[in-house]
């Protein structure tokens, strides 16, 4: 058995639109996300995710759920295995209860898989146990830092002072082989070596003797969104390959989906309304000191579709800064083509590239911090870099030159999402080309610009019955509940099902007076997870996914009142008129009289 609070502490733990990413890329679509369904086939995007309900809807195959639901539906989990999984994905233990076990019946805590913590060899440990040897581990290193001339000196000749070493958490490892079995001596031996292992922070050698990954390096934590540590970075002090060295993959680490300093940087970055994105630590770090605080970078490798998705998620603003070298121009232009797909109008990403020789690291120790604020309003946009670079890879004088860059730029333009973005594109195109739109449409194979795969809004379809759409209603703003006119909670044969579960959800919602905002729509489906009216609340939750806050709903829910009042009018006419005249009561009478008035 899992309690029903430990349900609800992880449900506000966690968040969908991560546990759905990590499977499925996610598109930014109004107020929801969008993708292709991961539950059945198709071409057009038709499964919508709501970071505010906390809720997945297929409009195509009627596929939905909460984070537990889709970890159920597409791990091919049990409840108690999905409740687990996104557990220990947020570092939370499944509190174990003693379930009462009736011979026969199969409890759900029978499923339960052992968190390993205990640690014989062959362990997998649960991402709670690394994440917390992260946490000592860089604990260490930070003390290991203070001890160590060499280290500080080497940090106060990168300029850096201590308060912007401590605001990193930086530390060091010191050299030597076996420093970390003293900050895990309470570990057993083994099960000590077996965790850092997986954690990254040790390595094991064909002999399967196990060392310090990171010795002799400055230590640079990287942080998840969470404010988890769930890797490091480590210089070497002076020369020494590899410069850098990273944590490896590990159950908690994916250097594609992570960004240094994103965490801590969020605020600066809402603030900002930008974000920078940097290749390097010390780039971060640097620029962090001089006050700007909204640059992240890269984890050694390129900018991947889901950084820029993750990105597009704090801020419609992206600057990407790389040197301006060749490798620079290669990751600038890697960047721009993953971005393709991600940009929606109104988001922008621009690109930002320093003079010859220089990151921006030493740039903004050498010209400081408003030359820098300078450079970057002085940022290429994406569709001129794009251009830019497509016109002087053809011969734009000649007419072969300027068809190249119609077939160069074909494939970009059929990557772009946003359709304002797709058309002032192509405008600039013919305009370079000198083709007309028509012309271009030809050749681009594009029927009409604005026939960009724009995607419908969900629409709203009529709900069956008025009192689905009271369900509806009150599930979109359990607030509307004071117009509720509870007469018509009344037995109805033709709606039982609806009332019944109009009724049970007004009875929750009397219940829980003061929940409300986001976790609103996450509580109720786990509350009504075993209840008989689960399928038509989450089909009424789905329902209200593609609604927003332009809808009259006081009006709506009036509408809907009305409506059910006249059914029951109607209802009651019928039953009196099926009865003979002579069998009507003197107040049956009248009451026909009344209800036949306009
Ligand atoms: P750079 O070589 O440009 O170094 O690597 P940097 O950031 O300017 O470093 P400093 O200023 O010499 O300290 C940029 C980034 O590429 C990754 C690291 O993330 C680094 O910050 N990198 C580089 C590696 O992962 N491994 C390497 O060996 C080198
Ligand atoms: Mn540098």
């Amino acid at each position: 058995m899992i309690s029903q609070s430990f349900i609800q502490e992880l449900l506000d733990r966690t968040d969908i639109v991560d546990v759905i990413e990590r499977d499925v890329p996610l598109r930014r679509a109004g107020a929801n996300y969008s993708a292709c369904c991961p539950f059945h086939s198709e071409k057009t995007p038709s499964f919508t995710v709501s970071p505010t309900k906390q809720f997945y809807h297929c409009f195509g195959c009627g596929a939905h759920g909460n984070a537990i639901g889709f970890v159920m539906e597409y791990g091919g989990m049990h409840f108690v295995e999905a409740v687990n999984e996104l557990a220990a994905r947020v570092g939370l233990q499944v509190p174990v209860q003693q379930a009462e076990t009736r011979p026969g019946s199969q409890p759900d805590s029978a499923q339960t898989k052992p968190q390993g913590t205990e640690g014989a060899d062959g362990t997998e440990y649960s991402p709670g146990a690394l994440l917390e040897a992260m946490k000592v581990a860089a604990r260490f290193y930070r003390e290991q830092l203070k001890l160590s001339k060499n280290a500080i000196d080497y940090l106060k000749q990168r300029g850096l002072t201590g308060a912007t070493a401590a605001r990193f958490g930086i530390g060091y490892a010191p050299a030597g082989w076996q420093n970390l079995h003293a900050p895990f001596s309470r570990q057993p031996e083994n099960a000590g070596k077996r965790l850092l292992v997986q954690a990254g922070l040790m390595v094991e050698s064909d002999g399967g003797k196990c060392y310090d990954r990171f010795r002799d390096r400055i230590m640079f934590p990287i942080v998840n969104l969470k404010g988890m540590i769930v890797g490091f970075g480590g210089r070497v002090l002076e020369k020494g390959e590899p410069k850098y060295l990273n944590s490896p993959e590990t159950p908690l680490f994916q250097k594609g989906r992570e960004l240094y300093n994103l965490f801590g940087a969020r605020r600066a970055i809402r603030e900002a309304g930008k974000v920078i994105v940097v290749e390097g630590y010390m780039d971060v770090v640097a620029l962090s000191q001089h006050g700007i605080e909204y640059a992240v970078a890269t984890l050694g490798t390129a900018t991947t579709p889901y950084h820029i998705q993750k990105l597009l998620r704090q801020t419609d603003n992206i600057v990407f800064c790389f040197d301006a070298d060749s490798a620079g121009k290669k990751a600038a232009w890697r960047a721009l083509e993953d971005s393709l797909a991600q940009l929606a109008d109104g988001k922008s990403i621009s690109f930002l590239f320093l003079p010859e020789g220089e990151d921006p690291d030493s740039y903004i120790r050498t010209h400081g911090r408003s030359a820098f604020e300078k450079l970057l309003e002085q940022t290429l946009p994406l569709s001129v870099f794009l251009f830019r670079e497509l016109s002087a890879r053809a011969d734009l004088k000649s007419s072969e030159g300027r068809a190249k860059l119609v077939q160069d730029a074909k494939p970009l333009l059929a990557r772009i999402a946003a359709p304002g973005l797709a058309l002032m594109l192509v405008k600039r195109l013919t305009e370079i080309s000198g083709l007309s739109e028509q012309e271009l449409e030809g050749i681009l194979k594009i029927r009409r610009v604005t026939a960009f795969p724009v995607r419908e809004k969900p629409s709203r379809p009529k709900p069956v019955s008025p009192y689905e759409w009271l369900l509806q209603v009150l599930l979109y703003n359990p607030a509307c509940i004071e117009k509720l006119d509870r007469d018509l909670l009344t037995y109805n044969q033709e709606y039982e099902k609806e009332i019944a579960a109009l009724a049970a959800l007004v009875e929750f919602i009397d219940a829980h007076p003061h929940i409300g905002g986001s976790t609103w729509i996450p509580l109720t489906i786990a509350h009504f997870r075993n209840s008989p009216h689960r399928p038509l609340l989450e089909q009424a939750v789905s329902k209200t996914l593609g609604w927003d806050g332009e809808i009259d709903l006081e009006a709506e829910f009036a509408g809907a009142m009305a409506r059910l009042h006249e059914m029951k009018r109607k209802q009651r006419m019928a039953v009196l008129h099926n009865k003979s005249l002579s069998a009507l009561t003197l107040e049956e009478r009248q009451e026909l009289q009344r209800m036949a008035m306009p």
